[in-house]
């Protein structure tokens, strides 16, 4: 099938290859010439394993194309939409500026019979608001939310665990929903939940999912923090808990909390949004899950200050990690960066290093040190901060190696990934969250 993708950041550019790599014709549009041409040429414009692969493979199969030209988008007959809808500057509510200038610009390509698919996260009502522009070109509007995790987002868009289809009432919206099941094919085939529902639906299913997300990671950090008063620990209680299935273990990680460019910007649109439909009382808790998730972070800042006897002022402090989680150059909210950041402004000297995310890092923090070299980072510091937990910092990284490089013997672990017992009979201070 043809198929256009509006939109080529995360979203859209894992979109358009994972549809080229099931054997649609793509074409990938976006208003940023060198991201265009970056993707053009098979580069990924950000990390995200197996994205390089399926880019490489659909250019070189022509069945994956991208151009600025929107026009490129004519006769094809669905339309992805996935660009960004960021924090409103100066407010909690989604910024809609892209998703409207996406359609504004796609109306006039488009035929009776093409189907619009929103991927973007907006605000509930927002579909049936575009669905009015898009339905006199004779197209219709399907709102189609994506779920894909940063770090899986190949496979999460391949197949994923459902798919959901707000479609408008009657044969046009069965028509639309049956041109998805088309192109979703191999996942349709292998029996993955396709979920048609109404555009109000599909809007807070993801919404929903995301809140949900938020709220079972903020509800273990506000374990952690009663855990530090009581002696008790955290990653015990959440083994322990999660064993019940109606619980279960996923999500319950305690550390330094969520950042990234979902979470944390679509709890707080959701909680304006409710706001606007009067029913700001339901999502109130939406505030305190935010409220707790920040406070970690002065936490793991607080935790490094006091095991440096009260000041990191002058003292070098190595910070493991600087992408918002493993796996991702994603540095947008990053909760690691932001620790870094802070104990900047407390005046240490702090030398973060991440094995994807330096360069994302130093364009928005170029006040910080940053080496790629993990040991570089690590040798002569004060204490270590772990914060993101790649691999290399986590399963790869031996108290007996730290010790080789530095005297300092303070180890605060951000996101609860080190064995404490290992670190502490090394000769280690070893700080956790949540954990004694
Ligand atoms: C999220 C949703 O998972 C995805 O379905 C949605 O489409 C987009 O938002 P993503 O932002 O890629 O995906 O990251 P995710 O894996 O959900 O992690 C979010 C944050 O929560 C990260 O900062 C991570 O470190 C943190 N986290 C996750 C915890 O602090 N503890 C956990 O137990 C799990």
């Amino acid at each position: 099938m043809r198929i256009s993708v509006i939109g080529c950041g995360y979203l859209g550019a894992v979109h358009a290859a994972a549809m080229a790599s099931i054997g649609h014709e793509v074409v990938g549009i976006d208003v940023d010439q060198r991201k265009i041409d970056a993707l053009a040429r098979g580069e990924a414009p950000f990390f995200e394993p197996g994205l390089p692969e399926i880019l490489a493979e659909g250019i070189a199969s022509g069945r994956l194309t991208f151009t600025t030209d929107i026009a490129a988008a004519e006769g094809a007959r669905v339309h992805f939409i996935g660009v960004g809808t960021p924090q409103q500057a100066g407010g909690y509510a989604a910024d809609l500026t892209y998703v409207n200038a996406a359609i504004d610009t796609l109306l006039p390509h488009l035929r009776a019979g093409d189907v619009v698919a929103g991927k973007s996260t907006v605000p509930v009502g927002t579909a049936s608001d575009l669905a009015a522009r898009v339905s006199p070109t004779g197209a219709t509007l399907v709102w189609n939310p994506e779920f894909l995790r940063e770090g899986w987002a190949v496979q999460d868009t391949i197949d994923p665990d459902r798919l959901v289809a707000g479609v408008p009432t009657g044969p046009e919206g069965e028509r639309a929903a049956d041109l998805l099941r088309e192109v979703f094919h191999p996942a349709v085939a292998k029996g993955t939940p396709f979920i048609v529902t109404d555009y109000a639906t599909a809007e807070l299913v993801k919404v929903a999912a995301n809140a949900f997300l938020a709220t079972k990671i903020s509800f273990i950090n506000a374990m952690a923090e009663i855990a530090e008063v009581t002696g008790a620990d955290v990653t015990q209680l959440a083994d322990a808990i999660g064993h019940d299935e109606r619980i279960g273990r996923r999500f319950l990680g305690a550390g330094i909390g969520f950042g990234g460019g979902c979470l944390p910007k679509d709890i707080r649109a959701f909680a304006a949004r409710a706001e606007e439909l009067g029913k700001h009382e339901s999502v109130t808790f939406l505030r305190e899950v935010d409220a707790i998730n920040l406070r970690r972070r002065d936490r793991a800042v607080q935790l490094v200050v006091d095991a440096l006897g009260g000041s990191v002022f002058g003292k070098r402090v190595a910070v493991l990690g600087a992408a918002f989680k493993p796996h991702s150059d994603d540095v947008r909210d990053s909760p690691a960066l932001d620790a870094a950041v802070r104990l900047h402004g407390l005046g240490a000297n702090v030398v973060v290093t991440d094995p994807q995310a330096i360069e994302n890092a130093r364009r928005l923090h170029p006040q910080l040190n940053y080496t790629a070299n993990r040991d570089e980072a690590v040798r002569g510091a004060d204490a270590i901060l772990m914060v993101t937990e790649w691999d290399e910092y986590r399963r790869d990284f031996t108290p007996e190696q730290a010790s080789a490089l530095t005297d300092g013997r303070i180890v605060v672990d951000g996101r609860n990934g080190l064995d404490p017992a290992a670190w502490r009979s090394a000769g280690w201070g070893y700080y956790g969250m949540g954990r004694p």
